[in-house]
């Protein structure tokens, strides 16, 4: 029933049945009332499906045993991509995929990827285990990967150990379609047609582990690098330069300083990383923590809206008119990984926590959709906030996952004005009970909502203005905070139908303590 070694005693094991039984008889812990307000006519940014996109790296068991078994794998597959995952993916409308890190990308070099897999290159994964990587995944086999998806592909280019030549060459392979060098060695591996590529990061982390560089010195890097990754074929390049990490605002100041170069705007995205860490040396195991070491994460989580906030107002000043836009390359919970397993392979279970992190961290992208058209969690599977745990053949979807699942219908729509009362769950640290958001797409409206207390329930009232709704439905996903799902029991935690009630233009809904609800009006 509890899996000890992974962390889950029979007192958590208890709680999460003693949560589920007191969520379906309906008689719990105090009920709190709260006004909400959406109007439908203010619009406030138009909400890029990229908002919910993705992170995969050759770490751990992101790529390797995990999105790619091998073509020999008895596991389903399909030239090696495991099936399930796949479809896992469209699910949830996956929008775009990042790839090949990371950390990994500032020394990964794309030549070694590609032809005859048998004489293909190994190399050391220094950043990650020091394992061997045999580069059997490369350019073709992610490319088919977003294209069995049906995602954007979004490649992160090498700065710090590679060469401007490199980088173009790689967007001539991968875009070029006439003769060139770079076009009749991709037909001769077997690709006559090129791909479409949008996405292309210059560099990453290139303050840390690409390169250590001081700002100023990588933003001539960038314009040097930038330069010469040509729109070939009609293929129009969306180029992300490195932004900063966290709050290192001089880091936006300089490159915003720089990127406009000779009347033009030499980026279209700046790539802020920010993870939800309390504590980088005490940083916990995902399910070993008490309800402070929960709040104190989610102050942390609550702290992105200030970010992206001041990022943005620098933005601002350098580009009011919002040429380059706001990316959130990389964000999520990090904790200390599982015990018993390689501590350079980042692997950590997942649990309601994990999905309070993710359906905060998603109402508040949607609320700043105007500048930030990019977020990608960190990482797809089997690394850090994962949305896809596998073990052998078997494979489960996290609580983060179902989040996805719960706000996929936000892609693409409208964002749109949303209000609630609120009260602070903790003296003195950021801990808003509720967290919001609504958009408008097609006729439908969406709003997706958050009850971040363990102890109280909320009843929402939410006035819906400006919008003609015949209909009301919802989906919950609730359950005790350190409740997950493992290889034995998938579904603990899992997206339940649920209860909301429309009466003259104002929508009821209940929030049970720990709960995310997604409400949909027609
Ligand atoms: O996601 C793990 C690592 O975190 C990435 O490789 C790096 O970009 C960041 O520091």
């Amino acid at each position: 029933m509890f899996n000890k070694a992974a962390g889950i005693t029979e007192d958590t094991a208890d709680k999460t049945y003693e949560h589920h039984i007191s969520y379906l008889i309906g008689e719990r812990n105090n009920m709190k009332n709260f006004r909400m307000l959406v109007n439908a006519d203010d619009k406030t940014g138009h909400i890029n499906r990229e908002i919910y996109g993705h992170f995969s790296e050759h770490l751990g068991r992101c790529i390797y045993n995990g999105i790619f078994v091998g073509e020999d794998s008895p596991i389903p597959n399909i030239h090696g991509i495991r099936k399930d995952i796949v479809e896992a993916f469209k699910n949830i409308k996956l929008p775009v995929l990042r790839w090949p890190g990371g950390c990994f990308s500032d020394e990964y070099h794309w030549k070694d990827g590609i032809g005859d897999k048998s004489k293909r290159k190994k190399m050391i994964n220094t950043n990650w285990g020091g394992v061997v990587e045999d580069n059997s995944f490369g350019t073709h086999e992610f490319m088919e990967l977003c294209e069995l998806v049906g995602c954007e592909p979004y490649i992160a280019g090498n700065v710090g150990s590679g060469t401007v030549q490199e980088l173009a060459e790689w967007v001539e392979y991968m875009t070029f379609d006439g003769v060139s060098p770079m076009a009749q060695l991709r037909s001769e591996n077997g690709r006559e047609k090129p791909w479409k590529l949008k996405y292309l990061g210059i560099g990453n982390e290139n303050w840390g582990c690409g390169g250590n560089m001081k700002p100023d010195f990588y933003a001539g890097m960038y314009k040097r690098f930038a330069s010469f990754c040509k729109n070939y074929s009609g293929n129009q390049l969306y180029r992300i330069a490195c932004g900063p990490s966290g709050s290192d605002y001089e880091w936006t100041e300089v490159m915003m300083k720089n990127l406009f170069h000779n009347n033009q705007w030499m980026a279209e995205g700046l790539a802020l990383h920010f993870y939800s860490i309390p504590d980088w040396n005490n940083k916990g195991f995902a399910l070993e923590f008490d309800d402070d070491g929960y709040y104190e994460l989610l102050n942390t989580v609550n702290f992105t809206e200030p970010l992206l906030d001041n990022h943005i107002r620098i933005m601002d000043r350098y580009d009011p008119e919002g040429k380059v836009d706001l990316i959130l390359d990389e964000w999520g919970t990090w904790f200390d990984v599982e015990k018993g397993t390689n501590p350079g392979f980042l692997y950590q279970q997942n649990s309601m926590r994990d999905a309070m992190v993710a359906a905060v961290s998603l109402n508040i992208f949607n609320r700043h959709a105007k500048r930030l058209k990019m977020a990608n969690i960190a990482q797809v599977v089997n690394v850090l906030q994962a949305i896809i745990l596998t073990e052998g053949e078997k494979m489960i979807k996290t609580p983060t996952y179902h989040v996805f699942d719960l706000f996929k219908e936000h892609q693409d729509g409208e964002a749109v004005y949303c209000w609630s009362q609120n009260e602070n769950i903790r003296d003195g640290k950021s801990t808003p009970m509720l967290s919001s958001s609504a958009s408008v797409k097609d006729g439908t409206m969406t709003i997706t909502l958050a009850n971040c207390s363990l102890s109280d329930d909320a009843e929402i009232s939410c006035d819906i203005c400006n919008f003609a709704a015949n209909t009301v439905s919802a989906r919950i996903l609730t359950n005790e905070v350190h409740a997950h799902n493992d290889f034995d029991t998938p579904d603990t935690v899992k997206i339940e139908p649920h209860t909301a009630a429309l009466e003259n233009g104002t929508v009821k809904v209940k929030l049970p303590a720990c709960s995310i609800v997604e409400v949909t009006l027609k």
